[in-house]
């Protein structure tokens, strides 16, 4: 189900409405296509200039690198202090938060943003976005970036979803700029299949409890 917005109300509203009813929603036009070839350049320009790390898994003392399981790059963001690209990003996502804990009750108090790079070839397997010792995250974010994104250009973030008598069916999403995608992330398990395209987002989670060490390591997940 991919919305279609007009107003920030509308868009946050139809968010709310997959949250509830299917633990996930797309938006398209989140982000306006000369926003996100801002942030696009960006974020190009911060990784080819070294500074991202390679992402890992598991928080602190649990910490790993795992080519198997993913291999895309991350730059942590300071949603305090946003780079200027990432404003417009930053106003709408605050709009939201606000939103959701008027309408949603979640209880937002914090949040946590990295850029994302896929090399070609790079994927992120099957995995849950929660802890096992903390499950602060309550809602994933994801914002894509690239401009003409095509099906055989791969990359797609496939949900895996409770399907008819007890199954399990999946829901396979295009990576194309603008996009927003929201899911519960306690329940929604998730992967990115592997991208054929250097591919290049923003994602995040909102959390309902301050984080502690924020973030823990330079590619800390
Ligand atoms: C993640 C993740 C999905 C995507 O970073 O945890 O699942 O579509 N990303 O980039
Ligand atoms: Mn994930």
């Amino acid at each position: 189900m991919d919305i279609q917005v007009q107003s920030n109300e509308q868009l946050f509203e139809a968010l709310i409405t997959g949250l509830l009813t299917q633990g996930y929603a797309v938006a398209d036009g989140f982000l306006s296509p000369p926003e996100a070839l801002a942030i696009l350049d960006a974020s190009t320009r911060s990784f080819e200039h070294g500074g991202f790390s390679i992402a890992g898994i598991g928080k602190s003392q649990h910490y790993q690198l795992n080519r198997n399981i993913r291999g895309d790059h991350i730059k942590w963001l300071d949603h305090h202090n946003p780079p200027e690209a990432c404003l417009p990003f930053f106003t709408r996502l605050q709009e939201m938060i606000h939103y959701f804990n008027r309408n949603l009750y979640l209880g937002i108090r914090d949040m946590e943003l990295h850029f994302a790079v896929y090399p070609e070839g790079a994927f992120y397997k099957r995995h849950l976005d929660v802890f096992r010792h903390t499950k602060a995250r309550k809602v994933s974010i994801i914002c894509y970036l690239n401009a003409n994104w095509l099906a055989e250009d791969g990359g797609q973030l496939r949900l895996y979803l409770p399907g008819e008598d007890g199954t399990e069916r999946h829901e396979d999403i295009l990576p194309m700029a603008g996009r927003l995608v929201c899911f519960n992330s306690q329940s929604i398990e998730h992967e990115v299949l592997p991208a054929r395209r250097r591919r290049y987002s923003i994602t995040g989670w909102l959390k309902d409890e301050q984080s502690l060490f924020d973030p823990p390591l330079p590619g800390g997940y």
